[in-house]
């Protein structure tokens, strides 16, 4: 496959998209001093001119500038109406399931990154919301488990670990045909840069900034992006009233990570497809799990529903759980450590560390198994993280003299 100019090779990308990272939002006009990169704007309150007589702010819990730069930002690159930014991604997921109340059914797709898992299962599920893991890929099961006190339908798109591709737009068509229910789809995997989840039909867009969208590993950060004007007046009250906002340093950075966001999303691309067929092409390794190669079960509709695929790649090594710590524990470029996204290539053992808190038996049914191993490829030269990976099968292999 053509690895050329990913940014466009599927659905020919986002139009501006380069340009709104760098502008949108950022009008040196809107600062006294017209300073052309946003000030982080520290003061925790703002000076009204008689009492509610503000110029906007009033504390900086409801509402910041440096964090106001940021969401206008992100609402440019998910193609919104409106984003907030929040102090995490699990408090952005925290703050959608506060939109219903007890006895409202929520419906999570079965395969989610488990922080989620535990959240859906542990948190809502006590606090009297019932929530369902269905596997949204089949989208009988996903109709047939909808109730009339169905509320919300949380996809996770592709689905950590397993990189399945959840059909956005036939989902929104389903959810939608059953009156009041609301779409939502966590983009973490990919970022705005490669899939726009509203477009599709997803009524709220939310990820995890801790990974692509800031993409330097120094910030832990979440965000919404939605269009209609009631759920984001409903939500900016959330926001303000549970109070689990980012800091507006961590604003000021994540906001700097999406100047280079498209020029980083292209060059993961290529990486993680030159990886992945690496891995393909290897005795040592059982299955890849990359939707941008061609043996992918979706790869059709990853490029009918994306405009390319992110560094995240999966894999089985070949063997036994032994094999799979060799592999991780040999590795020297790339980082053996949770989270993705950034500049840095990383591995993980989702079994024991990301998913952990999975159920072991849904682990199973998952696929989740002690050989899976997962990639967050990163932007180091490719040859060297190549390099690194055949040095590490070897160490887990030496069965294997030479490769092929
Ligand atoms: C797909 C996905 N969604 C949500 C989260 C939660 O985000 P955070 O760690 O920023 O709370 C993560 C974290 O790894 C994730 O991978």
């Amino acid at each position: 496959m053509d690895t050329e100019d990913k940014g466009a090779v599927f659905c020919g990308g986002f139009k501006h998209f380069a340009t709104q990272a760098i502008h949108a939002g950022q009008e040196p006009e809107q600062w006294r001093s017209m300073a052309v990169v946003p000030p982080i704007s520290l003061s925790t309150t703002f000076k009204q001119l008689g009492p509610g007589e503000h110029m906007g702010y009033e504390y900086s819990r409801s509402g910041n500038p440096t964090r106001n730069c940021l969401e206008k930002a992100v609402a440019a690159l998910d193609g919104a109406k409106y984003s907030l930014a929040y102090a995490s991604g699990l408090a952005a997921t925290v703050n959608i399931a506060h939109l219903w109340k007890a006895g409202d059914h929520i419906i999570c797709t079965s395969d989610v990154y488990g922080g989620t898992n535990r959240y859906f299962r542990r948190i809502a599920n006590e606090i009297g919301l019932n929530v369902s893991f269905v596997d949204c890929s089949d989208l009988e099961m996903l109709e047939a488990a909808i109730t009339p006190r169905t509320k919300l339908v949380w996809l996770e798109t592709p689905t950590n670990p397993m990189m399945t591709v959840i059909d956005i737009k036939a989902c929104a068509d389903i959810v939608h045909k059953h009156g009041e229910i609301l779409l939502s789809v966590d983009n973490t995997f990919m970022s705005a840069y490669f899939q726009r989840p509203l477009a599709l039909g997803a009524d709220i867009c939310m990820c995890s900034a801790t990974k692509y969208m800031n993409g330097h590993t120094d910030v832990v950060m979440g965000l919404i992006s939605v269009n209609c004007d009631k759920l984001y007046e409903r939500l900016k009250f959330l926001q303000n009233s549970l109070g689990a906002i980012p800091s507006p340093f961590d604003c000021f950075l994540c906001n700097r990570g999406l100047k280079t966001l498209g020029l980083r999303m292209k060059q993961h691309f290529q990486n993680a497809m030159a990886v992945a067929q690496f891995l393909e092409s290897d005795p040592r390794v059982e299955t890849v799990l990359y939707p941008g190669l061609p043996s992918h079960p979706q790869h059709e509709l990853m490029k009918r529903q994306c405009s390319g695929c992110s560094g995240m790649i999966s894999f089985y090594i070949k063997g036994n759980l032994e094999h799979a710590q060799i592999f991780l524990k040999s590795l020297k470029l790339f980082v053996l450590a949770e989270s993705l996204g950034g500049y840095e290539s990383l591995a993980e053992h989702p079994g024991i560390m990301t998913h952990a808190s999975v159920p072991e038996e849904d682990r199973k049914v998952l696929g989740i198994s002690d050989t899976l191993i997962r990639l967050s490829v990163g932007l180091e030269d490719v040859e060297d993280i190549i390099e690194d990976l055949d040095q590490s099968l070897k160490a887990a292999h030496p069965e294997f003299t030479a490769r092929n």
